[in-house]
């Protein structure tokens, strides 16, 4: 009894002594959270425009080149070399490419052309976030 007790109590210790590490990575490494959120901002600005029908076309280039280099920066910040986040991260800069290039000048196209940008967030949220 004593023995399971204890054994208990050092589980107790090592769930909270790994999520305290996991907090001071995160406190001390800003950066993949500020990436994010950077990533955050500009699909936000860009679905705002969608909704206000005001969609035009050099605010939506600034915002697509802004969401194109931001995304190089995942796998440097977030330093992770599984094989599906690499996949993920390189098929999103594939497609920001693709959508600046497009170089959407209403709402309708640009609705077209983020449509597989998002599913490239979704599908990288849904497995490591
Ligand atoms: C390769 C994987 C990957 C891709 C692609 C990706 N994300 Fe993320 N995202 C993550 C992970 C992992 C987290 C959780 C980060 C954390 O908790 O520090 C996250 C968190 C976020 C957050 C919340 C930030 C926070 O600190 O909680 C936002 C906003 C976000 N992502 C936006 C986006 C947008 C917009 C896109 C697409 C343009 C995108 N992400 C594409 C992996 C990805």
């Amino acid at each position: 009894m004593r023995a399971a007790l204890l054994i208990l109590l050092g589980l107790v210790i090592g769930v909270i002594g790994t999520s305290q590490v996991m907090n001071a990575l995160a406190a001390r490494n800003p950066m993949p959270g500020a990436v994010m959120h950077t990533m955050g901002y500009h699909m936000g600005e860009l679905k705002q425009a969608m909704k206000t029908q005001k969609c035009d076309a050099a605010t939506i280039q600034h915002h697509l080149l802004r969401l194109q280099s931001t995304a190089t920066d995942i796998l440097p910040t977030f330093g992770m070399s599984e094989k599906g986040f690499v996949d993920d991260a390189n098929q999103l800069q594939t497609r920001l490419q693709q959508a600046t290039v497009s170089a959407p000048a209403t709402c309708a196209a640009l609705a077209t052309a983020l449509k597989p940008v998002g599913e490239t967030c979704k599908s990288c949220h849904d497995q490591y976030r």
